[in-house]
């Protein structure tokens, strides 16, 4: 089996990037993990890469310089690690660098995110804080292409978690987590095995059922007769 190969960019612990590594692992699984980059140098996440064999490089956005031309020379070293080791497909893990729209451009179609909302709700930062303050009842992550716009580019895939009357943003981040953590290597899987399919008005469809089921928060108490 000619396996996807995935490269994934990382700023700190890297807890999808172990998912992703520990999915690709199992011998049935249609992607390699073939690259991790960092752009922080004592990101938790390399250690973890590391210890599971696989090829890290650090590429540090401050050694780059501020500004705009700071940022395309940095895109620029990042694209070269990337064609260097023939990735057919980004995956950003908590990492904490906006990309240019021409790097997106340059990407486009390989380049993937994951975000702890169901998105378009709660874009951008401390989400989870955002959340409990919307009182919404349901959350959870997605997993999506990355366009020029943050946080905004076609959903791929939807993980559902509840809202606890007693979360903290804490306990919260932590139950969509775990969710993370299962969605991200099955929207690889599927990317892989191309069960993506772009729609005429640029949203993705993916083959296959769904699992069947509804979360419903507060649920129905089944009450005695
Ligand atoms: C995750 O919550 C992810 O959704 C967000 O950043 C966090 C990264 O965590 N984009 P980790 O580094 O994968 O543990």
């Amino acid at each position: 089996m000619k396996k996807l190969r995935v490269a994934v960019l990382i700023s700190g612990r890297g807890s999808n990037m172990k998912a992703l590594i520990d999915a690709a692992a199992s011998p049935e699984f249609p992607a390699e993990i073939i690259l991790v980059i960092s752009n922080i140098r004592d990101a938790a996440g390399l250690a973890v890469a590391r210890s599971a064999e696989i090829p890290t490089r650090t590429i540090e956005h401050r050694a780059f310089g501020k500004g705009e031309a700071g940022r395309l020379a940095f895109e620029a070293a990042l694209s070269s690690a990337l064609k260097e080791a023939n990735a057919e497909l980004i995956c950003l893990a908590g990492f904490m660098r906006l990309l240019s729209p021409a790097f997106v451009r340059d990407w486009d179609k390989r380049l993937i995110n994951i975000h702890p909302s169901l998105l378009p709700s709660f874009r951008g930062l401390d989400v989870h804080r955002a959340m409990l303050a919307a009182g919404v009842k349901i959350a959870g992550c997605t997993v999506h292409f990355v366009s020029a716009d943050l946080d905004a580019g076609p959903i791929i895939g939807q993980a559902a978690v509840p809202v606890l009357a007693d979360d903290t943003p804490e306990s919260l981040a932590g139950r969509i987590l775990v969710e993370e953590h299962r969605l991200y290597p099955e929207c690889v899987r599927r990317i892989a095995v191309g069960d993506i399919r772009f729609a005429p008005n640029g949203t993705v469809a993916v083959s296959g059922a769904p699992t069947a089921g509804a979360l419903l928060n507060p649920a129905p108490v089944t009450r005695p007769l």
